[in-house]
């Protein structure tokens, strides 16, 4: 009898060992769009209601900017500055810790926003040569909004928010890096349907209600 339910137990447990590992794999939305889009803005509003945790690839570099000792920093503020994406090996290795770090406080936190970030070739190599098969690429939300709109936010958002690259001249060349870098790795996405596409010129609020109505029909 005890051995028989033995067996069962065995038999069964690699395939509820399997289902655990599968649900604590990381779940992860790439979020995307021109510099003042509002993607810390919506991925903000995304957090207060569903269980994402929002990591900001350019928040991440600027906190590494900013620890001393960092032996990146400088190499990380001439790049933002200048509106040029940062080499993938730092920018992955921040993502990777900072995903690992939520998952080891709570390991059903593994659903995660990634703001900003492929935003480039590179950073889209690295991150399937360091996170290919540890984590799952759900979908991109694209926050599409025109360039001038994205500018008359930025310089906006310039007038408190102490960034380096909010005035005028690294927005020209963070609008340039978008154009040429970014759209192509969205396009990629495009071609194997993964891309959602929100119209990011609207209010707040009218774009919350759409990635809303995307987050419940996806999770
Ligand atoms: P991103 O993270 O894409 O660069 P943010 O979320 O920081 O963009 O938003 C850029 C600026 O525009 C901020 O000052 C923010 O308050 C403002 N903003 C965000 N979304 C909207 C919107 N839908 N309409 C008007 N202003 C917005
Ligand atoms: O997304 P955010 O506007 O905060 O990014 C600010 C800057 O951080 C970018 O213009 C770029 O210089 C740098 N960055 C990067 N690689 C990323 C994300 C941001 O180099 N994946
Ligand atoms: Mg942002």
């Amino acid at each position: 009898m005890f051995g028989r339910l033995l067996a069962n137990v065995s038999q069964r447990a690699p395939s509820l060992l399997s289902r655990v590992l599968l649900t604590m794999k990381p779940q992860v939305v790439f979020v995307l769009g021109g510099p003042g889009a509002g993607k810390g803005t919506q991925c903000s509003k995304i957090v207060e209601n569903y269980n994402y945790t929002h990591l900001s690839a350019g928040d991440l570099l600027r906190a590494e900017r900013a620890r001393e000792g960092s032996d990146v920093g400088q190499l990380i503020a001439n790049y933002i500055k200048d509106g040029k994406i940062v080499p993938v090996e730092i920018t992955i290795g921040l993502l990777k810790k900072a995903m690992e770090e939520t998952m080891e406080k709570d390991e059903k936190m593994c659903s995660f926003l990634i703001d900003g970030f492929p935003r480039n070739e590179d950073n889209l190599a690295g991150w399937n040569r360091v996170m290919d098969g540890k984590a799952d690429v759900k979908f991109v939300l694209f926050f599409d909004c025109n360039n001038e709109i994205c500018i008359t936010r930025c310089l906006e958002r310039g007038r408190s928010s102490g960034r380096t690259d909010d005035n005028r001249e690294s927005l020209e060349k963070r609008i340039q890096t978008y154009q040429q870098s970014t759209r192509p790795i969205i396009d990629l996405y495009e071609t194997q349907g993964k891309v959602r596409t929100v119209d990011a010129s609207r209010s707040v609020d009218q774009v919350f209600a759409d990635v809303k109505a995307i987050l419940d029909k996806e999770g």
